[in-house]
């Protein structure tokens, strides 16, 4: 069974304790609710540390509406028994008051790639999200921290925080899991009715066919879109949010395609809100 840990200060001594014993320690942050996409995280990070510390912390400051808080899926005993079957060595779940015990005054804010796509429709939530990885760095201490392709946009403020702050950590990027349909496991895929489901795989296929456009030598963005969208409007309970194609450094929108392109989606069904993105690492232009 892994140690469960819930006050900063026991996973501080327990981290100096593991680095003194020359011990490498690998990070998993989560929100619980796990799944095959959490696992495939501790997998690898289990393979390349001695040591493997998972959070599971559903943190208020990123979530912009107190609904989608409140609702976030809570299955502690089957998180547990997943970190067990993954070798997690220590879980850290702290309540909000301890990680949080007084106003957080100071924040990390990373404007210019948080402008778009997820951060454009969900305001204060990419701040919420870095000053919370910041803080469980600092805690945790871990030499590599993990996190998956399936939040890219998350991923890329990481690696940029890491680099802009000096951050003694190495990011180590893990593949989005899927399920056989191309939808990608989330935790909030459990919102999703028997219809919805059904509907929700349309989100990767509409991905996938962007991609093969650019394989095929598609390089206009607009063009691309033009011919996605319509993939959507079979499904009138599906409404997209944004359907983008961005540079994966910058995280801003491309209007022709000249290096790798980040395809990105995000797609409400009922009152569930489904992110996805494919990455696109060619270099072939048009000729
Ligand atoms: P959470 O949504 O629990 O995700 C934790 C990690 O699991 C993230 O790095 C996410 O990208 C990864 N993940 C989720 N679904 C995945 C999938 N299908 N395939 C591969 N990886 C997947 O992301 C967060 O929590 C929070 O924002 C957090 C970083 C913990 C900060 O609070």
């Amino acid at each position: 069974m892994p140690e469960v840990v819930r006050s900063v200060q026991d996973v501080i001594h327990w981290s100096e304790a593991a680095r003194r014993a020359d011990e490498s320690i690998g990070f998993v942050p989560t929100m619980g609710a796990l799944h095959r996409g959490h696992a495939a995280l501790f997998e690898t990070a289990r393979s390349e540390n001695d040591r493997l510390v998972a959070s599971i912390f559903v943190n208020p400051l990123q979530f912009d509406r107190s609904e989608d808080l409140a609702r976030y899926p809570r299955t502690w005993d089957n998180d547990l028994q997943l970190c067990e079957r993954s070798g997690v060595d220590l879980i850290f779940a702290p309540t909000p008051a301890e990680l949080y015990p007084g106003e957080q005054l100071t924040l990390v804010d990373s404007p210019v790639l948080s402008a778009h796509l997820c951060g454009e429709h969900r305001s204060g939530h990419f701040r919420g999200v870095a000053t919370v990885v910041l803080k469980l760095f600092n805690i945790v201490q871990p030499h590599r921290a993990y996190f998956g392709r399936k939040d890219a946009q998350q991923l890329a403020i990481i690696q940029r925080m890491v680099k802009d702050l000096n951050l003694p950590v190495t990011i180590v990027p893990v593949e989005t899991v899927r399920e056989g349909d191309g939808l990608a496991l989330s935790s909030r895929n459990q919102h999703l009715t028997p219809a919805e489901r059904r509907i929700a795989p349309v989100l990767a296929r509409a991905l996938r066919f962007a991609i093969e456009m650019i394989e095929d030598g598609g390089r206009s963005a607009a063009c691309i879109r033009a011919h996605v969208l319509p993939m959507f409007t079979h499904y009138p309970e599906a409404r997209v949010e944004y359907f983008e194609l961005v540079d994966p450094d910058t995280m801003t929108p491309v209007v022709r395609i000249r290096g790798s392109v980040l395809v990105a989606c995000a797609m409400w069904l009922g009152s569930t809100r489904l992110i996805d993105n494919m990455l696109w690492c060619g270099t072939k232009e048009r000729a």
